[in-house]
């Protein structure tokens, strides 16, 4: 018989089950249990999307496309974020159509990445990147924004990169924190990286789900054209994350070589899926405003709630996630939650789940009915008020 731990692969056996994982999986087992751990909205994928897929799959739209993906989806990509954010990529030479983001963000990441590299990330951040990092012999480095309103600051960002810097990954709007960027900061970001040898990974897979304002892209700066790696796709936008449908934009050269990663990885993206992935960018653009009224519906009596708990946030400007401090309970991110569930059948993330800088907050979900979000609250404050003296924050 093998012995699993000595065949396999050190730098696998390192990763962790995200945090979220587990708690999702608890919750799960409970019949009264409350999710708040969803990355998904609870929307259905639209009508028209999902007539798509099915007229594609009837007419024997079913094999492999161009590993790169349809050039038909490839042009409706190009065309989408040109008319909606004014940036071209050249649908033949500088999109790629990945098996959803994550898949993006692998093929690019093994494809620029080095052992011994380092890559800077604002943090606290979602926790898909640093397993891909770690797998390729480089090594996260974390800005902290826990106290900068979980903004980056330009100025120490760039104290951050060294010789080994091969990449800075940017995550607006963002997961865990909700926050987005504003013109000012996206400026002063720019003019510290163009500056410097270092790629710009953007994943901004949120930027629909932007509430304040419109969304600005890292891409509507042509001074760092050619250092930028755009990650993006349509499980937040269109409530699509089962379909697994990506996109990776870049300059031509450096699409040429993640493309041969992606192919050895998976080919090509699932066609069905593409077809359904045309019909939303080309025909189903109102599709996230619609679900953004909702969002913020939510938000706001969300933010309310936790308010009145004595429980303080930054309010978060796009994504569908509040992250709250409750340092003021005296708890640790992971206690919180941990008791959270076994008292009241919530399931919330721990902030130390998105790097140490996470710890003293929790992420609370959105993505969820109305009525579980009462519920949730209703629960979360009876187990505020339920603390031990010294552990309850002081309502406002
Ligand atoms: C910031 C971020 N990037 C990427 C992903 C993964 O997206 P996809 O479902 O397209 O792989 C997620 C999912 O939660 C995410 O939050």
């Amino acid at each position: 018989m093998i012995e699993l731990h000595k065949g396999l692969n050190e730098r696998a056996l390192e990763i962790a089950v995200p945090g979220i994982r587990v708690f999702a999986n608890k919750v799960a087992q409970l019949p009264d249990g409350i999710n708040l751990t969803i990355g998904e909205p609870d929307f259905p994928t639209p009508d028209r999307v999902k007539a798509a897929a099915v007229a594609a799959i009837q007419h024997n739209r079913t094999g492999y496309s161009h590993n790169a993906g349809l050039l038909e989806l490839r042009e409706s990509v190009s065309r989408f974020f040109l008319q909606k954010y004014g940036f071209l990529y050249d649908p033949k030479t500088e999109v790629l159509i990945t098996s959803g983001a994550s898949e993006g963000i692998d093929s690019t990441l093994r494809t620029i990445l080095e052992e011994g590299d380092e890559v800077i990330l604002p943090a606290p951040i979602y926790s898909g990147y640093e397993p891909v990092i770690r797998l390729a012999g480089a090594k996260p480095v974390y800005l902290d924004t826990s106290q900068t309103g979980f903004v980056p600051d330009a100025a120490a960002l760039e104290r951050l990169i060294t010789e080994r810097t091969k990449a800075v990954i940017l995550n607006y709007p963002s997961n865990p924190t909700g926050a987005t960027l504003s013109r000012e900061t996206m400026d002063d970001l720019v003019a510290v990286l163009s500056k410097h040898n270092v790629f710009i990974v953007s994943d901004e897979i949120y930027s629909e789900n932007t509430y304040e304002s419109r969304h600005i892209s890292f891409a509507e700066y042509p001074e760092i054209r050619d250092q930028l790696i755009l990650i993006h796709g349509l499980s937040k936008s269109h409530s699509m994350t089962g379909w697994r449908i990506g996109f990776v934009m870049g300059p031509a050269p450096l699409i040429g070589h993640i493309l041969k990663v992606h192919l050895s990885n998976s080919i090509c993206a699932s066609l069905p899926g593409q077809y359904a992935a045309i019909e939303a960018l080309d025909h189903c653009r109102d599709v996230p405003a619609e679900m953004n009224k909702d969002y913020i519906r939510r938000r706001d009596y969300v933010i309310g709630r936790l308010r009145q708990m004595g429980l303080r946030m930054t309010v978060p400007t796009g994504a569908f996630y509040v992250f709250p401090s409750i340092q003021s309970t005296g708890l640790s991110s992971f206690k919180f939650a941990t008791k959270l569930l076994d008292e009241k059948h919530v399931a919330v993330v721990p902030g130390d789940s998105f790097t140490e800088n996470g710890e003293g907050y929790v992420r609370i979900s959105y993505a969820n009915s109305m009525d579980n979000l009462v519920n949730a609250m209703d629960r979360l404050e009876a187990f505020i008020r339920e603390l031990p003296a010294g552990d309850a924050p002081a309502i406002l």
